[in-house]
């Protein structure tokens, strides 16, 4: 190999590796994770099958794919984001509740606020923010529950927030674990009677591994155990938005009734990888799961919200932990950026399957099901994230260091997480009205 192969190749390695980073740290985000991400060799990593997968995959973006038209009265995916001088400031003080400290960029003092004035704009209608008190009105009765990945906890965590501005919740149920937040529940009381949760399941299945104990570095999958805690409550869901996707690209062994199905990024394991990629896993977990919501929903009727992947924003000319690896204080605009063919095919997948799951519920005449099409929009959002200021007045006047965690991946809130519960808002209120 001559010597500027060899840069080109240790150049590709690095860069992917910025990407297995991208994947594997920005959920977690912990200390003991990124210390053993920056003082273990990445040997659990295959840069060829890494290599293999992301060229299979190809670096250009696939067509478009039309979201199912049946209950959609606007598509909300496609638009732009406008700059909306009217809006005087953050929509709730995230310092009033209980929702990750990481993400309260303001408390934390994200010095550009910027982010917190652009709006979405959908290319076919209008969106309007959330109103609490006819998002309270509109759920009276009922169980809103969030099943997923932090993404999942995210988006919960931003909307109970922005709802206690009219009342104020009691949190029931507080399980965490190392890994953070498993199972939380909000009541809101009489006269609401609403109740929100948030079901940590990265995989939707049954997984052990790191999705359990940060301290490991892969996971194992049971793509047939449909045993995850969420599911035991299923009936009693009547909405749920299901978001997951970030931990599929980990290394990961598979297996589907009782046998290994294949790996993913695992070569020490004498196993073959496993057909369709990470991708294929991603389909067949959310087809079995939205089959399984189908079987399980007895009564009543339910609306079921299904989340495509909100891509993440680590600068990969620099380190994931360098300052400047998002700190980017305006959107994207049109044409500046694309979103990744990977995330535009588990989009896909999310799309497809979710069509599928709704022409099966419509025989039954009992469930809606909805695509919440954050990709796009959120892919325009690097100023979004909480970046460097994950900690509460982390750096005080003084300069950030070069060197910093980063939180490239989850959203400040109040920030752009908050549009993606103002589409919600809309699915619910066509729900019950
Ligand atoms: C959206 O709002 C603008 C400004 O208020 C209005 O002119 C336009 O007709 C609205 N569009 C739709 C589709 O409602
Ligand atoms: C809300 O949760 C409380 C406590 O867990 C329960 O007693 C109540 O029945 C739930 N209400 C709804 C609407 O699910
Ligand atoms: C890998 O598995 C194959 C098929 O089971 C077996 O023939 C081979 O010896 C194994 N290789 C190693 C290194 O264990």
């Amino acid at each position: 190999m001559g010597e500027t192969q060899e840069a080109a190749a240790s150049y590709s390695h690095c860069s992917l590796w910025k990407k297995v980073l991208t994947c594997t740290l920005c959920p977690l985000l912990t200390l003991p994770l990124i210390y053993i991400l920056l003082y273990s060799p990445p040997s659990f990593i295959s840069y060829t099958n890494l290599l293999a997968t992301f060229q299979a995959h190809g670096t250009s973006t696939p067509p478009p794919v039309q979201p199912p038209q049946v209950w959609v009265q606007c598509d909300y995916g496609d638009g732009k984001w406008v700059w909306d001088a009217s809006v005087a400031g953050p929509r709730y003080d995230s310092e009033k509740c209980e929702m990750k400290s990481t993400e309260k960029c303001v408390v934390n003092g994200k010095p550009d606020n910027g982010y917190l004035h652009w709006r979405w704009q959908p290319a076919g209608c209008n969106l309007s923010a959330l109103d609490p008190a006819e998002f309270l009105r509109a759920l009276r009765g009922k169980h809103l529950a969030f099943v997923g990945d932090s993404t999942a906890r995210n988006q919960a965590e931003a909307l109970v927030c922005f709802l206690s501005t009219v009342s104020r919740p009691e949190t029931a149920h507080r399980y965490e674990e190392r890994l953070g937040r498993k199972f939380w529940r909000w009541v809101f009381a009489a006269p609401h009677n609403v109740n929100i949760s948030t079901y940590w399941s990265p995989f939707l299945v049954r997984a052990e591994g790191k999705s359990e104990d940060y301290g490991m570095t892969q996971d194992t999958v049971f793509l047939d155990a449909l045993t995850e805690p969420w599911t035991a409550d299923v009936d009693g869901m009547d909405i749920m938005v299901i978001s997951a996707g970030h931990w599929f690209p980990h290394p990961a062994v598979y297996y589907d009734d009782g046998v290994i199905a294949g790996v993913f990024s695992r070569p020490d394991v004498n196993e073959t990888d496993i057909g369709g990629g990470y991708v294929g896993v991603y389909r067949k977990v959310m087809r079995r799961t939205l089959g399984f919501i189908n079987a399980k929903s007895s009564g009543g009727d339910k609306l079921v919200v299904v989340a495509t992947i909100a891509p993440s924003h680590f600068d990969p000319r620099y380190a994931w932990n360098h300052r400047d690896a998002c700190s980017r204080p305006k959107p994207f605009e049109e044409g500046e950026a694309e979103v990744a063919s990977t995330e535009a095919e588990l989009r896909k997948v999310v799309v497809e399957e979710a069509a599928a799951a709704a022409a099966q519920g419509r025989r039954r005449g009992l469930l809606r099901f909805e695509v919440l099409d954050v990709t796009r929009l959120a892919s325009m959002r690097p100023d979004g994230h909480p970046g460097a200021y994950i900690m509460k007045d982390a750096f005080a006047g003084r300069a950030v260091p070069e060197t910093v965690m980063n939180d490239c991946l989850h959203w400040c809130a109040p920030g752009p997480v908050d549009s993606f519960n103002d589409i919600l808002m809309q699915m619910v209120v066509g729900a019950s009205g």
